[in-house]
């Protein structure tokens, strides 16, 4: 439901025209020490009105944190986090107020609970995902500690594709864009969607480097479905792929497997995983995002009633959901590696023997 995780888990609450979006992050270690300029600059990379290429809603998104650190270390108490709302315009939505707009989740939640908050389209707007940023940032910090970094970054827009995945370059891009050379090209696919008052798709890819061998528990909690799951929960994404993906149906066991050495792998069709556990070589995968559903053009839809009628979007959108949702999938990698890790340290005898003993415990 709104809880997401097993021992590093968050809770998320609000509503994109509420008072206030946030979370709690419970199972975070005592002793990290929190880094709050990290957690606002990640929200800072999602932010709306941060970026010329995404919605005109511009809020500060300043995070506040209110329990669970002392004098700026993690006590191992719950962490809660909030970010207030500073610049919803409900009125924007009041001639939808009754209009079910196509592609979004105005139908499919007001037949769930029969009632619904329809600005903004409440808590099926992507304003939620804010929170993920702030948890994945606290997973982030941990994960550095273990020696393990969380990057993504643009790959597609419409046709517009990367044909290198520079994350170097995708942290200083105003879009996270994988390829210097492939950026006008999506820059422009945006602009050109936000001209013709319509939106377009993305991809966004994602790798962990620094990778420790063993995160993921068999059989219904495998890293792979644990990612899958936790990325196609993001507002908007339709598939996700990791290591060679689709293109794994396409070859034969000779091209796909990853040959073995002493060193390591030679390749990564395996993406980082194999039989839901990881393997020590980098994390790799790619989320598709389908376009935002609030276009400006005139669409057919129906109202509460069942009545045909025209929706005609006003406020303010993102012409590509893809650019924004960057920092989002990091959040979301970054929350499942954290949970595994944790989830992990009982799986041997001897991991749980060092721990103990460091702890001064004897073997008997
Ligand atoms: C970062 C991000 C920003 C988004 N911004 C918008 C937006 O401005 N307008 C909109 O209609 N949908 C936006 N979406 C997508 C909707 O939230 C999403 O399509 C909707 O909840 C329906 O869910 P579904 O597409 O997963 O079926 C955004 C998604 C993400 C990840």
């Amino acid at each position: 439901m709104n809880r997401f995780g097993t021992r590093f888990s968050m809770s998320t609450f609000g509503e994109s025209h509420g008072a206030a979006i946030g979370c709690v992050v419970d199972g975070v270690p005592a002793g990290l020490v929190m880094d709050t300029d990290y957690i606002q600059r990640q929200l800072d990379r999602r932010r709306p009105g941060g970026n010329a290429y995404g919605t005109k809603r511009n809020e500060p998104d300043a995070v506040e944190i209110l329990s669970g650190v002392f004098e700026g270390v993690s006590t191992g108490a719950p962490i809660a986090l909030v970010i207030y709302n500073r610049s919803a315009k409900s009125k924007d939505y009041e001639n939808i107020r009754n209009l079910f707009r196509p592609g979004h989740g105005d139908f499919s939640w007001w037949a769930k609970y029969g009632i619904r908050d329809h600005r903004g389209g409440g808590r099926t707007s992507a304003r939620e995902s804010a929170a993920r940023v702030a948890a994945g940032a606290i997973a982030q910090l941990m994960l550095r500690e273990l020696g393990i970094a969380v990057e993504a970054g643009l790959m597609a827009v419409g046709q517009a594709q990367a044909a290198r995945l520079d994350f170097a370059h995708a942290a200083k891009s105003a879009i996270f864009a994988l390829d210097g050379d492939a950026e006008a090209a999506m820059k422009a696919a945006i602009e050109q969607a936000r001209a013709q008052h319509d939106s377009i798709g993305a991809v966004v890819a994602a790798r962990a480097t620094g990778m420790v061998a063993g995160l993921g528990e068999p059989l219904y909690d495998k890293l792979d479905g644990a990612l899958a799951g936790a990325l196609m929960g993001i507002n908007a994404a339709k598939a996700v792929e990791i290591g060679a993906g689709t293109q794994a149906a396409t070859l034969h066991g000779s091209e796909n497997n990853d040959p073995m050495t002493p060193e390591g792998f030679e390749s990564n069709h395996a993406g980082g995983v194999l039989a839901g556990v990881s393997t020590g070589a980098d994390l790799e995968l790619r989320v598709h995002f389908k376009p935002t559903p609030s276009i400006f053009k005139p669409q057919q839809t129906v109202d509460i009633h069942g009545k045909p009628a025209e929706c005609a979007i006003q406020g303010r959108h993102d012409p590509c959901v893809g650019v924004r949702a960057v920092p989002v999938v990091e959040a979301m990698v970054a929350l499942v590696l954290a949970d595994m890790a944790l989830m992990n340290l009982g799986s041997r005898m001897d991991h749980l023997k060092a721990i103990y003993k460091e702890r001064g415990c004897n073997d008997s």
